[in-house]
């Protein structure tokens, strides 16, 4: 290979450091990363309020975030009625035909020709408009069906349109951030490691929103993720801050002293 046509020698010097920079680029940088920790904060509080409650229980948990990309799959408010509060007025037999019926995906035809039967004979007299009770109504496809859906948790389409905003708001973001953290004097396993860590962390993140879609135990991995990514923005810009304004360089001792 002819390398000597496709290289350059390289540059002797020492990377860049915040000591370098002029007044002007430490006051543009210091105002970006405080701009983006606030924006980091307001974001997690948006997500705690958002999050909160979706499993019923105050405080933002595993189960908020499994519920919230898997749903509540453990059955329909029906099929809990029928093993439950409802199962007196019902058969063994008939109870397993309205079970099968709902894990097939409670279809229409199926509800007319076998399901609807079981309703008219055992429910409406109390489930019913002319009942006057304040109970879903059975004597239609869409009474019925109000009570038949599982909950799968948010949809595979609006999943697909938060990711991409994600993926590019919060690549670029780790990018302005890493920016401005590539000035900083620290042991060069560890700035690297940092400078990755975000970007590992947000496609994990993502990732595992889609498989808790699929399998509820990956909120771990949506928590764990969203932790890293947190702890390594708090690192960055702790990090830079700290060295913009209070690293000195060593004077005349040397001449290539860096990390
Ligand atoms: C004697 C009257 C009566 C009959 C018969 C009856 N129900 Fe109900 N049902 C009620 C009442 C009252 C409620 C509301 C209070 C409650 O949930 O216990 C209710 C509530 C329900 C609910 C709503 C539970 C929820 O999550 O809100 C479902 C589903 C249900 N019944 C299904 C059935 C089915 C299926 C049958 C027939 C096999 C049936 N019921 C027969 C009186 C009846």
């Amino acid at each position: 290979m002819d390398q000597e046509h496709h290289t350059e020698i390289c540059p002797a010097t020492r990377p860049r450091r915040f000591y370098d920079c002029t007044l002007n680029e430490k006051l543009l940088y210091s105002s970006f990363l405080l701009l983006a920790g606030l924006a980091y904060l307001m974001a997690l509080a948006y997500l705690y309020t958002s999050f909160d409650n979706i499993d019923g229980k105050p405080g933002l948990s595993v189960e908020d975030i499994a519920e919230n990309y898997y749903g509540n799959r453990s059955g329909t408010r029906l099929e809990s009625a029928i093993r439950g509060s409802m199962a007196g007025y019902i058969e063994t037999e008939q109870r397993s035909h309205i079970a099968k019926w709902l894990k097939s995906g409670a279809p229409e035809e199926e509800f007319k020709r076998t399901i609807q039967p079981i309703f008219t004979e055992r429910c409406v007299t109390c489930h019913s408009a002319a009942s006057g009770l304040d109970v879903p109504d059975f004597t239609s496809y869409e009474g019925v069906k109000q009570v038949a859906n599982v909950d799968t948790g948010v949809s595979l389409h609006s999943l697909m349109k938060v990711s991409h905003i994600h993926l590019f708001g919060i690549g670029l973001v780790a990018l302005g951030i890493g920016l401005v953290f590539r000035f900083t004097l620290l042991p060069a396993w560890f700035q690297h490691t940092l400078t990755l860590l975000p970007f590992v962390a947000i496609f994990s993140d993502i990732s595992a929103w889609f498989l808790t879609k699929w399998d509820p135990v990956y909120a771990y991995t949506v928590i764990i993720a969203g932790g890293l990514l947190g702890l390594s923005w708090a690192l960055q810009i702790t990090i830079s801050l700290y060295q913009i304004w209070f690293l000195r360089c060593r004077p005349e001792i040397g001449s290539e002293d860096d990390g």
